[in-house]
């Protein structure tokens, strides 16, 4: 087991970036898995609004809310004692106006005890970052596939291709210049997000974006097996839905066949 020796901030992963050192992102929505992580040395970890599909089960991440954000964030800024905790804004609670931006940002801060924000989108969104970071708030961008605007994007799809390769370039540029500390870039080709990463100076962090980018993200269910369905830019390093389902079986034939509890589990008068 790695373990950083020193509380991870927005400047480490500066100075990792410059170093060339790579470093490994997950998503986390609650205290145990958190402090699992943390004590494994992830750098970041990322209380993004996936919980919508992986926590709550939706479809999507849309009806997520900003207090269902703050209770995961709360659990998970808790348990790390070393990573950088983000939190993602959810959606509907800064797209109106840099002042909404402002109000929702400093609410997830102040309540979840998380270091930095995430949120979606381009040139769109960078009167409500400026906004975010006078305030002092650290602020992770997220470019290419944004699950908030799957139903805008047409569905699951790769960004980026071809000629729209130069759009995402400016957009990732647009990012940097009004004060993101790091951009998210997932689902677009691995030659794209290798130049936009060559490009700018704060490190990019990919999902499905190729080995070039100076982090890696994985939502943990997925990483860990325990999600259903397989996508193709995800690596399973475990088979926690094999391993979760077995043991509820041998539980429950155990419990049919009375034995469990056994005397080691029982008290004695
Ligand atoms: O919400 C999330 O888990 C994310 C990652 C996929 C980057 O935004």
């Amino acid at each position: 087991m790695s373990s950083p020796s020193r509380k991870i901030r927005t400047s480490t992963l500066s100075e990792l970036k410059k170093s060339g050192t790579s470093f490994a992102c997950l998503t986390s929505y609650d205290f145990l898995t958190a402090q699992i992580f943390d004590e494994a040395g992830i750098e970041v970890i990322l209380v993004g609004d996936s919980a919508g599909n992986t926590v709550l089960g939706h479809e999507n991440t849309l009806e997520v809310s900003l207090d269902e954000m703050v209770s995961f964030g709360k659990a998970v800024a808790t348990a790390a004692k070393q990573s950088l905790v983000v939190i993602d804004m959810p959606f509907g609670s800064y797209e109106i106006s840099a002042e909404q931006a402002t109000q929702s940002a400093i609410k997830l801060m102040k309540e979840s005890g998380a270091g930095a924000i995430k949120l979606e989108g381009g040139s769109n969104r960078v009167e409500q970052i400026k906004a975010i970071v006078s305030a002092g708030i650290p602020v992770m961008g997220h470019l290419g596939f944004t699950p908030q605007s799957v139903h805008a994007l047409g569905g699951f799809k790769v960004q980026g291709r071809g000629e729209s390769g130069a759009e995402l370039i400016h957009e990732a540029s647009a990012l940097q210049e009004a004060g993101v500390f790091a951009i998210v870039l997932e689902m677009v080709p691995a030659n794209l997000a290798q130049t936009i990463t060559a490009t700018l100076r704060v490190p990019t962090i990919g999902i499905g974006a190729g080995n070039a980018t100076d982090g890696q993200i994985l939502v943990w269910q997925d990483f860990a097996g325990l999600s259903t369905g397989s996508r193709k830019f995800v690596k399973q390093y475990a088979n926690l839905r094999k391993e979760l389902s077995q043991a509820a079986v041998s539980f429950r034939s155990d419990v049919q066949a009375r034995a469990f509890p056994g005397p080691e589990n029982s008290f004695e008068d």
